[in-house]
């Protein structure tokens, strides 16, 4: 098992975690870090490597911002979204500055800079995804630029009504194509390297799924379960996921003070590592290797006492030292950008 220690350094915590017994002292594997790179925001979610530019981007979804992290500075730049929840972003396609973006029930086409805050935020909706009382979550694309995005039932009072969610998918067509229905909390999704394999988890199952790809036409079959954490000991409820170069998922636990390291094949889990926040939301493979795990975690809905326990929830952590790679992350392939984007689009102006 392991320890944390928590060391406050100026901005950076660094948690030190110490490995007792175990087969890492043996092979002298140096230790994981962990470091927290950012403030402590809401419900921190999607992060998104961007290996061209080496910025990580990742979405405030209550507070409704798009947000980006560069590493090399620690400097955050944000855009507000004026069209609900923010529930992801990915880029464009080789297009500088245009992003795609889960907002309320749409998918919509944003324009920004991310160089620079940016308080009027043009933006066209691509999509109208969804009607009734949900709202979109975690996307990600596929190998061909696919969007698949999910949906869940909006949470009233603390609670998020049953099986109201879909996974779609969304190609240049902008028509969404249902993928899976009904689910409950659409969230984590990852493909293997060989890009045969699709994983998601529907989060209220507390299952994680596989299911065969074919990436010509985009289709997936074949619905298996490789871990249900129902039966392990395990808290929480599986969130964002993603995958490293062995075909090993890491997966975040929302209500579970950390990420687990699954290996989808033998069912297991390998590894889990602890971070100072409850609710960890999501996790992305970045740096310039590919091999620093970032991390999202959520400050959303915390009681006073909570929130003094763990003041850096909602805060992007980074893991480094796992001796694992993960996969580019793939962007959204589109050609009718400048159609799409009406720059004239006046927005309301908000504070950062
Ligand atoms: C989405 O719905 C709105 C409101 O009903 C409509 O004005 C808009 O044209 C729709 N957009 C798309 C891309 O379907
Ligand atoms: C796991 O347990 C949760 C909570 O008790 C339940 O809602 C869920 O349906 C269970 N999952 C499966 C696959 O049985």
């Amino acid at each position: 098992m392991r320890r944390i220690i928590c060391e406050y350094l100026s901005l950076a915590c660094v948690l030190v975690v110490l490995i007792h017994g175990g087969e890492a002292h043996h092979h002298l594997k140096p230790k994981i870090k962990i470091e927290r790179v950012t403030d402590a925001y809401g419900l921190s979610e999607g992060p998104h490597w961007d290996s061209d530019a080496q910025k990580l981007y990742f979405v405030d979804i209550y507070n409704q911002y798009v947000r980006r992290l560069d590493p090399a500075t620690g400097v955050v730049t944000s855009t507000y979204i004026d069209h609900g929840p923010v529930s992801v972003v990915v880029p464009v396609h080789d297009s500088p500055n245009k992003l795609v973006v889960g907002s309320g029930k749409d998918v919509i086409l944003v324009n920004w800079n991310s160089d620079a805050n940016q308080k009027v935020t043009p933006y066209n909706v691509l999509s109208n995804l969804t009607s009734g009382d949900v709202r979109t979550n975690d996307g990600k694309a596929d190998s061909a630029g696919r969007l698949w995005i999910g949906t869940m039932a909006n949470e009233i009072n603390g609670q998020i009504a049953l099986d109201k969610g879909s996974l779609y998918r969304l190609d240049d067509t902008l028509k969404p194509k249902t993928e899976i229905t009904p689910v409950s909390i659409s969230n984590g999704l990852a493909w293997n390297i060989e890009d045969n394999t699709f994983y998601y988890i529907d989060s209220s199952t507390r299952e994680i799924a596989a299911y065969d790809f074919d990436p010509n036409s985009g289709t997936i079959s074949n619905k298996r379960i490789v871990l249900n954490l129902n039966h392990t000991k395990l808290e929480g409820v599986p969130d964002g996921m993603t995958i490293d170069t062995d075909g090993n998922l890491w997966v975040a636990l929302f209500g579970g003070h950390g990420l687990i390291k699954v290996d989808p094949h033998k069912h297991k889990v390998l590894e889990k590592i602890e971070l100072p926040a409850r609710d960890v939301s999501s996790v992305a493979f970045g740096g310039p290797l590919l091999d620093i795990l970032y991390v999202t975690t959520s400050g959303h809905g915390l009681t006073a006492e909570e929130r003094k326990k763990t003041p850096y929830a909602g805060s992007v952590f980074a893991i480094h030292n796992l001796g694992v790679h993960g996969i580019l992350a793939n962007t959204f392939l589109f050609n009718k950008v400048d159609e799409s984007l009406d720059e004239e689009k006046i927005i309301e102006e908000k504070d950062m």
